[in-house]
Parts: C-alpha cells; structure tokens; sequence
C-alpha cells in the first residue's frame, strides 16, 4: 500500500492500521479465486476486493439457502410507511409522509380518482403543492396508488397493455438526503392502457435495501453514491468484510424494468443481486431473480438486450479487465458464456451501462470512463463516483459474432461519454457483404461531467443559468475489414434537438437492423436538465420536439402499432413532472410527435429512468 493510501485510509479510518487491511486483503484474495471469471495472481487482489464492491457473492454463501428460486418473505399488502410504526417526526413537517392507504383500486367498476385533500397536501412530499423543489427531484409521498384516471384525448383502441416505468423515487431515509438521482430507493409505474382506459399507479419496491433502510432508519448497503455509515470500529470491520464478500452491495433495482420471453417481469441495477421479480399488474415485489449459473462476476450492464428469444448481457471482469458476454433464454436463470472481451486500454474495463447488438454481433464498447478500485473503497463520492476518466488509456470497441463468440473487429475510436446505446445496425456493400458496424448512442462529447450534474442539488437548483453539458448522437462507424480505427461522429446536427441528448427509445422490430427513428429527450435552453421529447429522424437528420415549460419529462417510450408497417407507426409514452408539482402521463402520436391523450395524476410523480411494455395477452 502506498503512502498516500495509507494517509487516506487512516484519515479516513483511524481505527485501522496497515496490518487490518492486509488480513482483509487476504480474505479478498481467497473470495477472488473463488469468485472471480479467472484464476487471479496475487497482485490482482486489491482490484478484486474492490470488484467485489459492486458486487455479490452468491446466495449459497450469503444466504442459509441455495435454492435459486429463494423468495422474499411475504410483503404485506398495507402500505409499509417509510417511518416506523409510532415514529412520527413531528418537528419536521417536510419529511412527514403520508400515512394514505391505496386511494382507489383500480376496477372499471370505480369512480374516477380526485386527487388529495388539501390536509394530506403535505409540504415536500410529491402530493403536497408546495414542493421546496421540483416534483422530479422530491421523493414519492407514499409507498404505493392505485387508480383510473381521467384521460384528455383520445388512447387509440390498439393500445391495450401496461406500460412500466422504473426509477429512484425515494430519495431520503429518516432525516437523511441522498446526495445522488441514481441513489433513490426504487419506484415503479405503471400505466394500464385498456380499450381507451387508463388505470395507473405506483409501488415501491421491496428491495432488501430498501426494507432495511426503512427498518433502521438508515443507509444499510452500499448505494451508487452513499455508503452506510460505520458507527465504530467494530462496525468498520464487519463493513469492511462485507465489502469484501460483496453482501453490503446494494440490491435496489432503481434503474430498469424488462419483461423476458417467458413473461417475467424483472427490474434491474448494476448489481447483479439487484435483480427483483415483480408483478406487473399489482406492482407487488415477487422475490430475487436468482441466476442459477456459476459465472461469478458480480456486476453486469443496467441494460441487458432483451427480446421474445433472449437475454444478452455483459459482465464486468474487474480483476481481469474484460468482459464476458452472456446470454440467458427464456424459462431459464441460466446465463450461458457467449464470448470473452479483454480491455485494450487501462487495468480496468470502462462503464458498461448499456450496449448495442445486430443481428448478427454484439458490440462491446470499452469507454476511458473506467471503474476505479480507490473510488469504490471510498466512503465520500469523487466527482465521477465509482469511476474515473482516463482519456490515456483510449477508447475502443469490440464486435463479437453472436453465434461462434469470435471477435470480428477492435478498434480504436475517438473518446467518447455514453450511457445509453441507442441502436446498431449492419452496414452492407451492394453485395450485401457486411462491411462494418454503426452504432448509436447518446453522446456526451466525451466529458464526464454529466454524471456530477446529476447531483440532486445541482438538479433541485436550477435559477434559469443554461447549465445542462452538450450532447449529441454519437454515431460509430466501425469498419469489419481489420482497420485499427473506427470512426464517431454526431448523426446529425445536435442544434436539431438543443444539444442535450439521453433516454432514447426505437421501434423495437428494428432493433439490431437498420432503423430510421429513435426517441429521446433533448434540451429546451436554458435549462439544467432535458426536459423535450425529440424524434429524430436519422435519415433527413432532423428533430422534431415537444416542449412544455418547467415539465421534465421521462424517457419517451415507443410501442408499435400490431400490424403497422411504417416504422414510426405507433404511440410514443412519456410520464412529465411539472413545476407546479403536478403530473401527468402522456401520449404522443408515434409519426406526427402530436398529442394524442393526457391524464393526470393525482399527484405529480419523481423523475423515472427506464420502462417496458407487456402487452395485453
Ligand atoms: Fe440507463
């Protein structure tokens, strides 16, 4: 360990010394050779510790059961108030949520739904009317709602299936804020859409994390950005071997939500133990999705590509930098190894927050935004969090042939800063030769510093300053033909959608083939936030946008029109937040961007990522 290490550490820890680290290092090493995709050499161990922060052991020794279809026990049906039986803070009216029951179960035979009363529109709660901030930013006001709402417009009668729609809705526990959106304890919508109907409600889900928090009034795993506090050395030292044994990994499935080929419906993170089952009609949590394989490994994509056929993901190897490529089908837990991609640049693989296949290929990008062994011991977040950006160590990308494992291409390409892939798709000579890959995705032009801006303060203080990093549809071109270089350059002017660019959506029959129209959120400047919903139209390279002051509006979702034949064919799902604390779902018509039907919450909703469609049987 080096002297500044030591320095960190012991101001960090001061109830440690050298000789405590090195004994917990060897238990790391031990997990690591039981753990790890490779048998790792002695110097690998740090690294691995630190792999183990974002990851899990499996259940067989974390749990005193290996069965992997091992269930939570029974949630109860009453809303679980975030505060404790008989622990009202009364002294501060901000934090007190409301003690509702679910207002109206959704039944065709109910009433139309009204929203609160005025007693139960509390202050900092998303159902009071006086929000201290933006509704996106102020966390769900009660564990759970159920009801039909009143619909503007007209749903078009094709339309019947439920849109679900994950999130971080919970933003703090007992008195303490979270400091980061990615941290919230996880909220799910949903919006059944029903031969004109719209039934809508929320739940959260019942993590392990989320369940303890809620028990001890505190941080009890390892978020994106929040660490549980050790409150004395003996707490230090079980945090420490817990760190190490990844069970003090979070499993709060806040990122996304996809139902596989067999119907299972599963809300995901970036670790793998933040794989949660839930009904998508009551919004209930069913249990842990359990991977049945060994693979070990214990972070993957937040974005797995899933279709009717399959499950694609890619599994971090952070001791040995690569990364595995699996693909699980459906009625299985069972993640079977595709092919294996060794990092070019850097001790440690880039982020792999989403990735892009084809028909016939995987692409794995490896991004200069990289996983950081010093930032994940950390117990305060760094500016780029669990990551570090090292534009040394050069960006690249692999295609690997989805059939034989090979990989077809590596090449070096210009840095680049993405979260979302937005679509990849073969390019072919007149020959119908493939000869190179294009990949979309939402482009931060190569700066990192997007990830702070999502800081819940610098999202809740917006004073009209144009804050927002530019972005842009980074486009990849990357050749097949074995040219060391691929190219990046934006689709088509990033001034088309006002220069911010994330939350992307497409028809999903042209996923992995060639496509014309992706939906994402764009920028309306001045602004600290996206907050439009663009259509891009990557053939004429232009943008069409929706824009209502002070509304933040989620990821707009594309569901096809059964039958449709043009790709644009379809209905486009929005859940906007507004300014003035309310909220309503929107559609949009998939062709024209026009409004087609709104309907209000009760209350205006916090800011959600990702969402899925399971259409009506
Ligand atoms: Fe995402």
């Amino acid at each position: 360990m080096s002297r500044s290490e030591k320095e960190f550490h012991q101001s960090r820890f001061p109830y440690t010394n050298f000789h405590l680290h090195k004994s917990f290092l060897n238990i790391s090493y031990k997990y690591a050779s039981l753990f790890s995709f490779t048998k790792p050499k002695p110097f690998y161990f740090l690294l691995f510790s630190i792999s183990m922060a974002f990851t899990t052991m499996p259940s067989s020794l974390t749990n005193s059961t290996s069965s992997p279809t091992m269930l939570l026990p029974p949630i109860s049906h009453h809303n679980n108030h975030i505060l404790p039986p008989n622990k009202l803070i009364v002294n501060k009216p901000q934090r007190k949520l409301l003690h509702l029951t679910v207002a109206n179960v959704a039944s065709p035979s109910l009433p139309l739904i009204t929203p609160p009363t005025p007693e139960e529109q509390l202050p900092g709660t998303t159902a009071g009317r006086h929000h201290h901030h933006h509704v996106a930013w102020t966390s769900i006001s009660q564990e759970s709602w159920e009801g039909e709402l009143q619909v503007e417009g007209h749903i078009p009668p094709w339309l019947n299936g439920t849109y679900l729609r994950n999130g971080p809705g919970m933003w703090h526990i007992g008195d303490y804020d979270f400091r980061h959106l990615f941290d919230g304890y996880a909220t799910v919508v949903k919006l059944r859409l029903q031969e004109g109907r719209l039934f809508a409600g929320h739940r959260q889900i019942e993590s392990e994390a989320y369940r303890a928090a809620k028990k001890n009034q505190k941080i009890c795993y390892r978020e994106f950005s929040e660490v549980p506090k050790a409150a004395n050395f003996l707490a230090y030292v079980g945090e420490l071997a817990s760190l190490f044994s990844g069970a003090s990994l979070t499993d709060n499935a806040n990122t996304g939500v996809v139902k596989l080929g067999d119907g299972r419906v599963v809300c995901l993170t970036e670790t793998q133990k933040g794989s949660i089952v839930i009904d998508p009609e009551t919004l209930e949590t069913v249990g842990k999705f359990e991977y049945s394989d060994s693979l070990g490994g214990l972070i993957h994509s937040a974005h797995p590509v899933v279709t009717d056929k399959e499950f694609v993901t890619l599994l971090p190897d952070l001791v040995r930098a690569g990364y595995l490529v699996v693909r699980m089908e459906p009625g299985t837990n069972e993640r079977r190894v595709i092919g294996r991609v060794n990092c070019r640049g850097g001790s440690s693989p880039g982020w792999v927050h989403s990735f892009p296949v084809t028909e016939h290929y995987v692409v794995v990008p490896e991004m200069p935004l990289r996983y950081c062994a010093q930032n994940l011991l950390k117990a305060e977040p760094t500016p780029l969090y669990k990551f570090e950006w090292h534009p040394q160590s050069k960006a690249f990308m692999h295609v690997m042939c989805k059939t034989s494992g090979n990989i077809v291409a590596s090449v070096e390409v210009p840095l680049f800063v993405t979260f979302h892939f937005i679509n990849a798709y073969e390019e072919e000579d007149e020959d119908g030769r493939v000869t190179a890959i294009i990949a979309d995705c939402c482009e931060h032009n190569s700066d990192p510093t997007i990830l702070d801006r999502l800081r819940l303060q610098n999202l809740r203080s917006f004073n009209g300053e144009d804050v927002l990093p530019d972005a842009r549809v980074g486009r990849f071109r990357i050749p097949l033909d074995g040219s060391p270089y691929g190219e990046l350059d934006a689709a088509l002017d990033p001034n088309e959608h006002g220069k911010g660019m994330d939350m992307c959506s497409i028809n999903p029959n042209h996923l992995g083939k060639k496509y014309r129209y992706a939906y994402a959120c764009g920028a309306q400047r001045p602004c600290n936030f996206p907050n439009t919903l663009t259509k891009l139209d990557l053939e004429l390279k232009k943008a069409t946008n929706w824009h209502e002051e002070g509304a933040v509006p989620s990821e707009p979702f594309f569901v096809a029109r059964p039958g449709a034949t043009e790709e644009d064919d379809g209905v486009v799902i929005s859940i906007v937040s507004e300014k003035n604390g309310e909220g309503y779902a929107l559609l949009l018509d998939g062709s024209t961007f026009e409004e087609i039907a709104r309907a209000k919450f009760p209350y205006g909703l916090p800011y959600g990522l990702h969402g899925c469609w399971v259409p009506k049987e």
